[in-house]
């Protein structure tokens, strides 16, 4: 298969294009370095089966050259996390929705067959859990900026969904906090780049709130795996499908871990949400994926435990995170 990933620089995007290249695919990434790296697809250098271009999705000349060559594409290119969309709302918005709309447009015109990244986010505050596909959304007031994200990624998720009806085979990934090697330690606030990073700087390990707050922890492996499946399987067109472990943990639970499995000397530290985000700021105190739809239409089953994907997740942290 001839593959176009964009955004494959980032962490999940360099996981699944090494995923294809080892499926046999040849791949192509577009990524403008925003917030990806090119360490994450250094080793494919050279590689005849893979191509990176340094650009941007909102060049629709680019993505109209390239798109009729591509038997499928993965759609993972976004401004990604709470604190980048706080930090520029307006460019985050508009990677995530315009870009989005420039690349279901071209996936249309050539009628190419595409998997769209979307976020738990998605289900913004709603607080009775497990979260169905078709569950409806919660969410606070367009003055708080974090619900810009939840917002601009369900407007992808509408562009697809009317595509659909048109006929264009796509089908949607809710990732649920995905983890692993290649998290950036600079990132988007990823939890567990954080608290490696701290415990293993000898830093506190600041848990937000009152650390009770829990999240589904997902590791790469299975976030890849549930990626390829939407793109494989004839009856994941057209559906939104949660991606990630039904496996709780509350946050402070997982620093106690962080801090054990890295034999840190940090203290725990508790801050106020205000102290991060300032006034107003909203966090959902769960957050958890009913995964039955994606076992029965994509033979979704997360395989990798917490404790197994942490230790490989801190393992590479170390080698990888600088003093
Ligand atoms: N990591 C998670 O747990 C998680 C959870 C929910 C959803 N997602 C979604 O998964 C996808 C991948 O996220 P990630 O965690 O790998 O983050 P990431 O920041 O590592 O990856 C995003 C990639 O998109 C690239 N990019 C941003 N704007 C671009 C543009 N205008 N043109 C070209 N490339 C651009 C960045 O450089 C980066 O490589 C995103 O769509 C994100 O919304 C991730």
């Amino acid at each position: 298969m001839r593959v176009l990933v964009t955004g494959g620089t980032g962490y999940i995007g360099s996981h699944l294009v090494d995923a294809l290249i080892r499926r046999g695919d040849e791949v192509l990434v577009i990524d403008n370095l925003s917030t990806g790296r090119y360490e994450n697809i250094r080793h494919l250098r050279g590689n005849p089966a893979f191509r990176f271009i340094n650009d941007t999705i909102l060049n629709e000349a680019l993505l109209e050259r390239m798109i009729p060559s591509r038997d499928l594409i993965f759609h993972l290119a976004a401004a990604v996390g709470v604190r980048h969309i706080v930090k520029d709302p307006l460019a985050a918005i508009n990677t995530n929705v315009r870009g989005t709309e420039v690349v279901l447009d071209q996936a249309f015109r050539y009628w190419k067959r595409i998997v769209i990244a979307s976020t738990s986010e998605i289900y913004g505050k709603a607080s009775h859990v497990p979260f169905r596909e078709d569950d409806d959304r919660v969410l606070g007031s367009t003055a708080v900026t974090r619900w810009s994200y939840s917002m601009s990624k369900a407007i992808d998720e509408h562009f697809a969904f009317a595509y659909a009806a048109k006929g264009l085979p796509v089908s949607i990934v809710r990732y649920f906090n995905s983890y692993g090697p290649r998290l950036d330690e600079r990132g988007y606030g990823s939890v567990v780049a954080n608290f490696a990073r701290q415990a293993l700087h000898g830093e506190p390990i600041t848990v937000h709130g009152d650390g009770q707050q829990s999240r589904c922890f997902t590791f790469i492996s299975d976030t890849v795996a549930g990626t390829l499946l939407a793109g494989e399987v004839a009856g994941a067109v057209g559906e939104a499908f949660n991606i990630g472990s039904p496996h709780e943990t509350s946050i402070l639970e997982l620093a106690h871990t962080v801090k054990r499995l890295t034999r840190s000397k940090s203290p725990i530290q508790f801050v106020p949400y205000e102290v991060c985000y300032g006034s107003g700021f909203e966090d959902p105190r769960r957050r958890v994926p009913a995964i039955d739809k994606a076992k029965r239409l994509l033979g979704f089953q997360p395989k990798v435990g917490l404790e197994t994907g942490l230790k490989k997740t801190l393992a590479w942290c170390r080698e990888h995170y600088r003093h």
